[in-house]
């Protein structure tokens, strides 16, 4: 693979805190090896309308404290077709871009990946999704940022579930990964805690629910995240614990988008900046077809098609923490 003069930067699906550090991160090590830097706005949408701007060090100044993307992101279904894809090929050649570096969760590592199969195009991917479910790396980028708001959104419920004596079902995000509730279930003293790699059932939580009633707990927090089987219909749920179990109260309260925003934790804004100069170290070391990660507090590389979800495990360490401790 040629060394690259010219690499196009952008972020795609869901975003995430912290994806702007991971930006200026890549523009400014661009910077530093004297490559141009292009940023592509509104993902591979961006890419096939060739939504493009040229940035340079001083283009990512003040961005490494805000939440959200400035390049913006999409979720492209016109990068699906084909038709799609060679347009975003026409648009590269015509601004001379020679690689890619892609910041998002793995339907856009997938897209990459199908995207260098076809054309031998080289490209490289960074995690960026609150959801943690990317494999090939310990954290993606947004991830604590998410654990800290859902934390600080439960400390405060945890307040007025005190002082009226109510069971809260807090609905927290991870499409199919319960990497979200699980650590800020612990965090927050959950009482229990529903994630979709183990499903807990409906007759079980009631039995947890009575126990912990009679052994004198007078509120409960019970962490649901959005993919769990059993917290689907969150608000059935309520009905049905209200309906059987006559001595608790249930409020619901659904998160939801307040877990994609606010400034990054320092831990995310770290992790975004090496995981940024990593990807351009990469192209420039003739890596391509992978994604960017952290393992054991390394930047490693691993090739997208092991990164693509598919098999992400829950650590039964935690699940037996959370059991014990919420005793
Ligand atoms: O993948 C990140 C995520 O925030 C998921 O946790 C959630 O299910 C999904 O994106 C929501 O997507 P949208 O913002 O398109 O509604």
């Amino acid at each position: 693979m040629k060394k690259p003069t010219k690499i196009g930067v952008l972020t795609s699906g869901g975003d995430a805190p912290g994806m702007n550090a991971a930006i200026r991160a890549v523009v400014r090590s661009c910077a530093y090896h004297n490559l141009k830097c292009i940023g592509i706005y509104r993902g591979l949408q961006g890419l096939i309308e060739g939504d493009f701007q040229e940035l340079n060090a001083r283009s990512v100044k003040n961005i490494i404290n805000r939440g959200g993307t400035f390049l913006k992101s999409a979720r492209s279904k016109e990068f699906k077709t084909v038709e799609g894809r060679k347009k975003a090929l026409e648009n590269l050649k015509k601004e001379n871009i020679d690689a890619l570096i892609v910041i998002g969760g793995d339907g856009t590592f997938a897209g990459a990946s199908v995207f260098i199969k076809e054309f031998n195009f080289p490209i490289v991917g960074l995690p960026g999704t609150i959801d943690n479910d990317i494999n090939g790396t310990d954290y993606t980028i947004g991830y604590d940022t998410a654990l800290n708001t859902v934390v600080e959104a439960i400390d405060k419920i945890r307040d007025t579930a005190n002082s009226h004596n109510r069971l809260f079902l807090v609905e927290v995000m991870g499409r199919d990964a319960g990497d979200i509730a699980l650590n800020a279930g612990i965090g927050a003293g959950a009482e229990e805690i529903l994630i979709p790699e183990q499903n807990m059932g409906r007759e079980r939580l009631l039995e947890s629910l009575s126990r912990s009633k009679k052994s004198g707990k007078t509120s409960s927090i019970v962490v649901v995240s959005e993919g769990d089987q059993v917290g689907k219909n969150i608000f059935g749920l309520a009905q049905y614990i209200e309906e059987n179990l006559k001595e608790y109260e249930v409020r619901v309260t659904v998160l939801g988008h307040i877990q994609r925003g606010g400034a990054p934790s320092c831990y995310d804004r770290v992790l975004a900046s090496r995981l940024g100069v990593g990807a351009v170290d990469a192209l420039l070391n003739g890596e391509t077809n992978v994604m960017i990660g952290i393992v054991h507090n390394k930047v490693t590389s691993v090739p997208f098609s092991e990164a693509i979800k598919g098999s992400n495990e829950i650590d039964k360490e935690l699940i037996r923490v959370a059991d014990i401790i919420s005793i």
